[in-house]
Formats: C-alpha cells, sequence, structure tokens
C-alpha cells in the first residue's frame, strides 16, 4: 500500500471536498502532487521553509535549485516581489493564467529555502481549475516541481507520479493527462532584456510579439560546460529514461536510414533498441521497439506523448533508444531542448545518401 492518498478527478473537474482536504494538508506542511496544464506538480506551502525543504527530500532533488511559486490570482503576485516591470505586467494580461513563469527580486516572505538561496524568484499562474481551487485552499502560494523524482522524466498523469512518489508525499490529485507535457516557459524580468531561461508552449517569437526585444540565456542551448544555464534546473541531467538516448538531426529520409542501421547493429550485438519517430515515418521502421510519438503535422501531441514514451522506454529495460529529431514551428525548441537534455546531448548527424 502506498502512503500517498489518490483522489480521482479524471474529467479536470474540482472536487470540492478533496480539495479542502488537500488545501488542509498543504496548511500543515504537508506535500500534495496535483495537475497543472504543462506537467504534474509536487505542491508545498511555498511561505513554510520546512515545506520547501520536504519538497527537495521527496524527489531527490539539490538545494540549490530553486522552486517556482504557483498563484491563483494576479492580485497575489505583488506580495511575493520587490517590483513588477512594466512588460511583466503585460506579459501577465496576455499570457496568464498558462504555461509561463516570470522571474521577479523576492520579498521578504518568500523564504530562501523556496528559492535555493537565491535572491529571485519564480512566480506561475496556472491554466488549470484543480491548481487554482487547491492553491486558493492553500492559502495562496504553492511551492511546485515538477512531481517526478529528480533526474526522471516529468509527469503527464498521476500514474507517472504515483511511480516516483507514491511512498513519499500525503496526496496526489489525479486530473487525468496535462494537455501541454512540457513545463512552462521561464522568461527572466531580473536582466535589462527579458531573458528565456527554459523554452517552452510560448515561444521567442511568440514573446518577441508581445514584449519587443527577448533574448535566449545562451546557456540553454550551447554545448560548451563552460557556458551554464542560468536557470539552476537546466544544468543538471534530466527529463532523462534509463536507457542511452541520442538524437538523429538531418533530411528525414537520411534519419530513417542511420536510424534502422544503428538499431540493427546494436540489436545484433544483442542489445534492446528503441526507436522515437512520427506518425509519417512509423513504417520505415522493422526492428527494436518503435514508439510513434505523434505525426509531425501536429506539433502539441507530440509534445504531449514525449516524456510517456520515455517513461515507457523505461519499463521495457531498453539498453538505448534513437529518436528523431522534431523541430517544429511553436514548440520544437522547447520539444528539442528536452530531447537533447535526455539525451546529455547526444546527437547523431544522420548521412546524406
Ligand atoms: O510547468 C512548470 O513550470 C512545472 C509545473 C508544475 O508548474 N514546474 C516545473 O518546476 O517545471 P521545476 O522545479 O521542475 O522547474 C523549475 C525550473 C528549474 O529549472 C529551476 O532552476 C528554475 O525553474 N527556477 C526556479 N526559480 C528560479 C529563479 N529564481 N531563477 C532562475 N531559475 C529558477
Ligand atoms: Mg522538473
Amino acid at each position: 500500500m502506498s502512503r500517498a492518498k489518490i483522489i480521482r478527478m479524471p474529467d479536470g473537474k474540482p472536487d470540492i471536498a478533496a480539495l479542502e482536504e488537500a488545501g488542509r494538508i498543504l496548511k500543515n506542511g504537508g506535500l500534495v502532487a496535483f495537475p497543472t496544464e504543462t506537467v504534474y506538480g509536487l505542491g508545498g506551502n511555498a511561505l513554510d521553509p520546512e515545506a520547501s525543504k520536504k519538497i527537495y527530500a521527496a524527489k531527490g532533488r539539490p538545494s540549490d535549485n530553486p522552486l517556482i511559486v504557483h498563484i491563483a490570482d494576479t492580485d497575489a503576485l505583488p506580495p511575493l516581489v520587490k517590483s513588477i516591470p512594466e512588460k511583466a505586467k503585460l506579459l501577465a494580461r496576455k499570457c496568464w493564467p498558462g504555461p509561463l513563469t516570470m522571474i521577479f527580486e523576492k520579498s521578504g516572505i518568500v523564504p530562501m529555502e523556496t528559492t535555493g538561496g537565491l535572491e529571485t524568484v519564480a512566480v506561475r499562474l496556472p491554466d488549470n481549475e484543480i491548481a487554482r481551487e487547491l492553491i486558493r485552499r492553500a492559502g495562496g502560494y504553492v511551492a511546485a516541481p515538477s512531481a517526478n523524482t529528480s533526474g526522471r522524466p516529468s509527469p503527464t498523469c498521476a500514474k507517472h507520479v504515483e511511480e516516483d512518489l507514491a511512498d513519499t508525499i500525503d496526496m496526489i490529485l489525479d486530473g487525468g493527462d496535462t494537455d501541454i507535457g512540457l513545463e512552462s516557459t521561464i522568461v527572466d524580468f531580473t536582466s535589462e532584456v527579458p531573458m528565456i531561461l527554459r523554452p517552452g508552449f510560448y515561444n521567442l517569437e511568440l514573446l518577441s510579439g508581445i514584449l519587443g526585444e527577448v533574448r535566449t540565456d545562451p546557456g540553454v542551448f550551447s554545448e560548451n560546460p563552460d557556458v551554464r544555464p542560468k536557470a539552476p534546473g537546466m544544468r543538471y541531467r534530466h527529463y532523462a529514461p534509463k536507457a542511452e538516448l541520442f538524437v538523429v538531426e538531418g533530411a528525414v529520409p537520411d534519419v530513417c536510414r542511420t536510424i534502422r542501421a544503428l538499431a540493427e547493429q546494436q540489436i545484433r550485438a544483442g542489445k534492446k533498441v528503441g526507436v522515437i519517430c512520427a506518425e509519417e515515418t512509423f513504417p520505415e521502421y522493422g526492428e527494436g521497439l518503435v514508439r510513434c510519438i505523434g505525426s509531425r503535422q501536429d506539433e502539441e501531441t507530440i509534445a504531449q506523448h514525449l516524456y510517456a514514451t520515455l517513461r515507457d522506454f523505461d519499463k521495457e529495460g531498453v539498453d538505448c533508444i534513437y529518436t528523431e529529431a522534431f523541430y517544429t514551428p511553436q514548440m520544437g525548441t522547447a520539444i528539442m531542448n528536452r530531447l537533447l537534455k535526455a539525451a546529455g546531448q547526444k546527437r547523431i548527424q544522420a548521412e546524406e545518401s
């Protein structure tokens, strides 16, 4: 029997009695996992240093990796921060509630335990009814990292949370599969020009359309270990399956041929091989455990299925995974960022025929 009480709200509709109970757990310093539109979060009272310490312990997360404070209404933002730049107000009006996290100078009410020792705080207003109703009942401020064991792929359904955390937390609210499947875009407003620290559903183009000049943290895509990402969490190997993962890039037909050859080679050497491909190229592969992640014409489905696919391969116990690259129009930057991190940046250039 697992320790966590699991409450199902599979149609995404809030169960008020359950949310009252969950809110009480959070107020009393306990931990509750809950759905958001991006991935499931592991919630604790953000203003209680002891609750934050429990979150780090439950995830096995390094304590210098700060937590995002989740709020249910924009009115809850001012007490958390020293000031709110005009551009951040504009972005909040356009993108909140939604898959966006903003970073500000923190006020005195936010404990250093929540911000991993930083003077800045990350804040997000999620677009999920269960999440917001929970946050309101918990006192308004819920610190929540993704509800996975540190290093594993983020959870996109309650089952994933259960796999990782059922024995270490108090409650899991099951709100069904998450819509987006990748963590929120993080924008830092403490620098002169707003800076993307983690790509997500809102990409550079969309954000620039609203804010004017926006930069991307050079550390996000750097393969040079001296150029470190500004968000501490982006520095660790992350989102990673147990198997070795390789991202194969190039023209699609070349990618298919290269993956086929590599898979054959590994299978001959006695390895169990996984392949991640698009719907369009699925018929190209015969050998290994082949998983279709979605159509290249439907990037939302690709994003939604990414982490579940990686977890699936863990269950199957494969030794290595080859994935096609997915540079799709809106979320391609975020999808490739997560895939390359999961791969420890291992990429293979497909040879042209
Ligand atoms: O979509 C999401 O953002 C999900 C859901 C649950 O809301 N949460 C999430 O949290 O992804 P987590 O802890 O897995 O990732 C938070 C990221 C980490 O990379 C962390 O280092 C960064 O945000 N972060 C948090 N506070 C920061 C700060 N003050 N300065 C820089 N980076 C910060
Ligand atoms: Mg995470």
